[in-house]
């Protein structure tokens, strides 16, 4: 319940929240889902927001837009206490705990300049999912969460 003496960001009424992100992660979500401003959509972020279960909280609302499978793989990585919630007009009709894959492929490169995943080989990058981070199949460089957002693959 929010009291008058606090002021949240407003409710949306077609979207997705991305709610419970690891404090300082969302413009990690941001980037993620390929949102820079310039497409138009209706955005409200939240940093560092008072949360009972994470103490504080980034949370992030997209309007007019669900997210893919794989979006919510990568943020499952960057954000893995996050919820999705599925907003249909003004009521969350969803609501779905990210769920960290076991493996993911093609989502991170590494960043081991010498490794063969990154040569010029038909090689899809492929890492092991870990509790705070991703390791490389090829080389075995781990990649810690905070790094993820800064060595991803998709566009
Ligand atoms: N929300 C929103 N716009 C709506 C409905 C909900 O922005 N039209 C946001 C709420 O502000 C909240 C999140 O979506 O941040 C989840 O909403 P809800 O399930 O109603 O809140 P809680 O029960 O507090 O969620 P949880 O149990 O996951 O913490
Ligand atoms: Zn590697």
């Amino acid at each position: 319940m929010t009291d008058d003496h606090q002021l949240r960001v407003s409710k949306i009424q077609n979207g997705t929240v991305i709610d419970h992100v690891e404090a300082g992660q969302a413009l990690n979500v941001l980037a993620i889902l390929g949102i820079d401003g310039t497409s138009g959509e209706a955005v409200s972020v939240g940093m560092n927001v008072p949360s009972d279960r994470l103490g504080r909280k980034d949370i992030v609302k997209v309007e007019g837009r669900e997210l893919s499978q794989s979006e919510v793989d990568v943020l499952s990585l960057i954000a893995p206490a996050a919820s999705i919630n599925i907003v249909r007009d003004y009521e969350v009709v969803e609501k779905n705990r990210v769920v960290r894959p076991e493996t993911v492929s093609g989502i991170v490169s590494c960043p081991n300049r010498n490794c063969i995943s990154n040569a010029d080989e038909p090689i899809t990058s492929g890492f092991a999912v870990l509790s705070d981070g991703v390791r490389c199949d090829y080389c075995g460089t781990i990649v810690r969460e905070k790094e993820i957002a800064a060595n991803l693959d998709v566009s």
